[in-house]
């Protein structure tokens, strides 16, 4: 190279470097609006700001993130993509597929993600072989939560079977007790319903039912099976069920105006929030039967122009799977790291039992991704599964015509 050329690149670059640190910029579409969500991503905005970076928060309420995924559909298309977005699960893949999201294999490389990650949520980060997204957390999907004190008082058990929990549930309402919080809002329901799925099928019935969608176990006995509990269910929540957020249904357990929850870890963030103790003021168990539903929260970063947004993509990714993000961030979510090498001392006992449920059911082949937290499916054909569910949940409809409509839908979503 010629050596004024070459000073001249030195120059461009050495200002580049000073440039592309001076002011990262991101714009972040969430959905933590609860207490403890919001509590949670104060932790990531704050290294932000400690970094330097200018945060511009664009949070959209709505548990589970459907509204969150329709303003993000509104923003690409008007061609102006937020930096940083909470994706997860087959979505990323889906947008990386429209050719919107940055390539971040450069920070991941330099932190060694490959090394602290394990290669199941690897995978749900990578798109054609490039790092496209950021993990934060595992939640566990497959929960439940229950007032001790409400237990006690009626000599309940946390249920290790549906007849047991069916059982404890009929007891708490002969007593004029409501059995189940619950919001009738349409990604709850499915939350409700993919624990059933697990706990009368079993991991493998699952796996072929809401991950590989085979027809067989779509129209199986089982599924008939699966829909009557779910019939059940609808059974043990109160009247003013129909619309309430999955926090207003955790204050009901946590007030006593309720006995249980079937909710991910985020709702152990609000009772943690809350001063909660779990153990003495309230319980976790994993729902009835084997296996553990996982779900990551992550973030992609979409291609946007200007440095300082590019310099904050590259530092919120750094951020986000940063040791001690991971730690204090999934303190306060209810969720446990993403990384493997950090220790859990300071976390409470279900975070604990968490991790432990997640190492063995990896081991056993039972680790399962959630279908109604977007970690299974397309979401068309997750759409068309919950579609029947809320359906059916919300009517007197039979198992048997539920089964047969969704076996329908499912065949129109492929
Ligand atoms: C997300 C959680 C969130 C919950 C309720 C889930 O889909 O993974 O991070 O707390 O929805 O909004």
């Amino acid at each position: 190279m010629h050596i004024k050329t070459a000073l001249a690149a030195s120059v461009a670059a050495l200002s580049y470097v000073t440039i592309a640190h001076a002011n990262p910029q991101a714009e972040v579409l969430h959905w933590w609006t609860s207490g403890s969500e919001a509590k949670s991503v104060a932790v990531l905005q704050q290294e932000f700001a400690e970094k330097g970076g200018t945060w511009t928060d664009m949070p959209v309420a709505g548990g589970g993130g459907d509204a969150a995924m329709t303003a993000l559909r509104a923003r690409v298309l008007s061609g102006n993509a937020p930096t940083a977005v909470q994706l997860k699960g087959p979505a990323i893949q889906e947008w990386y597929a429209e050719g919107v999201l940055a390539d971040i294999s450069a920070v991941a490389e330099a932190q060694g993600w490959a090394k602290v990650l394990p290669e199941s949520i690897a995978n749900h980060m990578k798109c054609d072989g490039t790092w496209c997204a950021a993990p934060v957390n595992v939640h566990r999907v497959d929960w439940i939560w229950a007032n001790k004190v409400l237990l006690d008082q009626h000599s309940i058990a946390m249920p290790n079977t549906w007849e047991e929990f069916n059982a404890a549930a009929d007891k708490l309402k002969a007593a004029g007790v409501t059995p189940l919080a619950h919001g009738g809002q349409s990604w709850q329901d499915a939350t409700v319903f993919e624990t059933v799925v697990l706990g009368i099928g079993g991991p493998d019935f699952f796996r072929k039912a809401l991950v590989d969608l085979d027809k067989d176990a779509l129209t199986s006995d089982t599924m008939v099976k699966v829909f009557d509990q779910m019939r059940k269910m609808r059974g043990y929540v109160d009247a003013n069920f129909s619309g309430r957020d999955w926090n207003l249904a955790t204050a009901m357990v946590m007030n006593g105006e309720a006995a249980f929850q079937i909710m991910g870890d985020w709702a152990k963030g609000e009772f943690l929030a809350a001063g909660k103790t779990p153990g003495t003021d309230f319980l976790c168990g994993s729902t009835p039967g084997d296996g553990y539903l996982y779900n990551v929260d992550s973030f992609a970063m979409f291609k946007v122009d200007g440095q300082d947004k590019i310099d904050g993509q590259n530092l919120l990714a750094e951020l986000i799977v940063g040791p001690n993000f991971q730690k204090v961030f999934n303190m306060n979510k209810g969720s446990i790291p993403a990384r493997t090498d950090v220790a859990l001392n300071d976390f409470d006992d279900c975070a604990k039992l968490s991790a432990a449920d997640m190492g063995t059911t990896s081991d056993a082949g039972s680790l399962l991704p959630s279908y109604a937290h977007g970690m299974a499916l397309r979401g068309a054909q997750a759409g068309a599964i919950t579609d029947v569910v809320t359906a059916h949940f919300n009517s007197d409809m039979s198992s048997a015509d539920a089964v047969k409509m969704r076996a329908e839908g499912v065949a129109n979503s492929m």
